[in-house]
This record gives C-alpha cells, structure tokens and sequence, in this order.
C-alpha cells in the first residue's frame, strides 16, 4: 500500500520498515509523504499500540534527508522543505498518541537522526552509527536536530555533535543516553519486539496521556497537563480495570 515503507502489523504491534535500501533509506519526499499517512491511519487503527521504526537492510536506518531531492533548492524552498517535514512528520511522531520506538539498525545521520530523536525512545544495533552531518553539507539540522539533540544529551555534546558532524558509535551513543540499549544486530527487532509487548499490555489510553504530558514538560504546562490527565484517566474504563485486577490479584485486561 505503501511504496517506501513495509507494514507489519502483529500482536499489536506496527513494525514499519523505512524501505529505500538504494539510497540507504535516505528521507524523500514520497518517504516521507508515506510516513505521514501510515501515521494518520495507525492513529484510530485499533490493531496498533505500539509502532517500532525501522530500517530496510542491515547497513542503514536513515542516512538523511535525500541530498539529491534539495541539491538545487533555494531559501525559501529550504525553509519550506524543514517546515513541512517538521510539522507533518517529525511533530506528528512526536505527538503521535501511541509510542513509537525507533530501532536504529545502522546509520542514522542527519533526518535519520532526526526520525529516531522524534520518536519516544531508541534502542540501537551495535553496528549504528549517529550522526548530525549537515554543516559539512553547509546546513545546519533541519528536522529538529538542534531542538532535540540538546534536550537528549546536553548543550555540549550536542553543539560537539553539530559541529564537528562527526559520527558517534552506538557504544558512545547509549554513554550519553541518546539511545537506551545496544543490542546485537540480529536481535534488534526481537528486542524492539520485547519492549513493544510489554508497552502493549498496559493502558493505551495512560500511555497516551503520558505522550501528552511529557511533551509539555519544557512548558509551563507539563504539571498542569500532568493534574489534568491524571484526574480524567480517573473516569475511563481502563482505571476500572487496572484498579480491579490489582485487587482481584489478577492481570488487567486493556
Ligand atoms: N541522500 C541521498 N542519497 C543518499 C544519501 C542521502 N542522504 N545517503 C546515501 N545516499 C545514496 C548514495 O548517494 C549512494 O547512491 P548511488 O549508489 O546512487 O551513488 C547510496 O545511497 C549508497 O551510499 P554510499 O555509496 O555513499 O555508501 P557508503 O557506505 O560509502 O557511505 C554514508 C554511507 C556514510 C551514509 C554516506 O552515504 C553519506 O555520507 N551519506 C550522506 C549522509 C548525510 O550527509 N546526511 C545528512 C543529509 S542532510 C539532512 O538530513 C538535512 C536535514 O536535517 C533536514
């Protein structure tokens, strides 16, 4: 259905493979187009809980935005091409009401980097390397790079980072909590896998608020959100259940 990503749709669980293996699955367009409206439809799809993002083949996640596609852009259309990723993917992942966990298998540079740095966590394959080589393109981040980057590692990793455009290993990448675990390559799905089950067998609509309020934790909003969200979970059916199986000393039914 759609022609840059492949759809696995089990368990609950959505493993969308980013699947452009000629351009190391680098963010075209039509990719990102795709994305898009995987997201729009996996939001009210009940068969999905949890989405793991991933890369085609063993070498790449994302190795960026597709040079190519900008090569003879000017200002404006740079400006736009930032604009609109940033707010019909990046923000949507972001935002996005079911978690998504990005399993770096490989290069995840620049808009690669990006994708993962959107996503509500990373777990990465050995082999990954991270990195943000836009300056040496005579760019800077453009998909929420010099946002993210900061908030996840630090002002001085990440202006390190940014500026040198050097790669870090998956090694150095969990040193500085960029990703959460480093795995084996041949284990990355199983793993991403694992971590999804569990995420699928707790409260979608908690989780949910819990997506909400996080993202407004670098707001005068976050404890607001936070007083808010708790006290309507309160009325949903899955506190009911929650509540009842810890007393019943059974496992809840979401
Ligand atoms: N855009 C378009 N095509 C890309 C690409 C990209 N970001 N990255 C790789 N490719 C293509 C290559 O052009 C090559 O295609 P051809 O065979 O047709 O020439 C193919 O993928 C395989 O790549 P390489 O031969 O270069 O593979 P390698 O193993 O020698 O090197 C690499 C791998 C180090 C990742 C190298 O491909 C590379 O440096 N890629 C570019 C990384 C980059 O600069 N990313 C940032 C993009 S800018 C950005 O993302 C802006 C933003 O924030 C919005």
């Amino acid at each position: 259905m759609y022609q840059n990503l492949e759809i696995q749709i089990e368990n609950k669980i959505a493993v969308v493979t980013l699947n452009r293996p000629q351009a190391l699955n680098a963010l075209n367009k039509d990719l990102l187009n795709d994305i898009s409206s995987f997201l729009d439809e996996a939001k009210d799809n009940a068969a999905i809980r949890v989405i793991i993002l991933t890369g085609s083949g063993e070498k790449s996640f994302v190795a960026g935005a597709d040079i190519k596609e900008f090569s003879d852009f000017n200002g404006q259309q740079g400006e736009l091409l930032a604009k609109q990723g940033q707010e019909n993917v990046f923000n949507k992942v972001e935002k996005f009401p079911k978690p998504i966990l990005a399993a770096v298998n490989g290069f995840a540079l620049g808009g690669g980097l990006e994708l993962a740095m959107a996503s509500h966590f990373r777990i990465a394959s050995e082999n990954a390397k991270l990195g943000l080589p836009e300056v040496t393109l005579g760019l800077i981040p453009g998909y929420g790079g010099t946002q993210r980057l900061p908030k996840l590692v630090g002002k001085g990793r990440a202006a390190q980072m940014i500026f040198t455009a050097e790669m870090i290993s998956a090694q150095r990448a969990y040193e500085i909590g960029l990703v959460n675990e480093v795995v084996p390559q041949a284990e990355l799905l199983d793993r991403a896998k694992a971590i999804a089950a569990k995420i699928a067998g707790n409260s979608a609509t908690a989780i949910a608020k819990a997506i909400y309020a996080m993202n407004l934790s670098d707001t005068d909003k976050g404890f607001e959100a936070e007083i808010k969200s708790f006290g309507e979970l309160f009325d949903q059916p899955d506190f009911k259940e929650g509540v009842s199986a810890f007393l019943e000393k059974r496992k809840p039914n979401f």
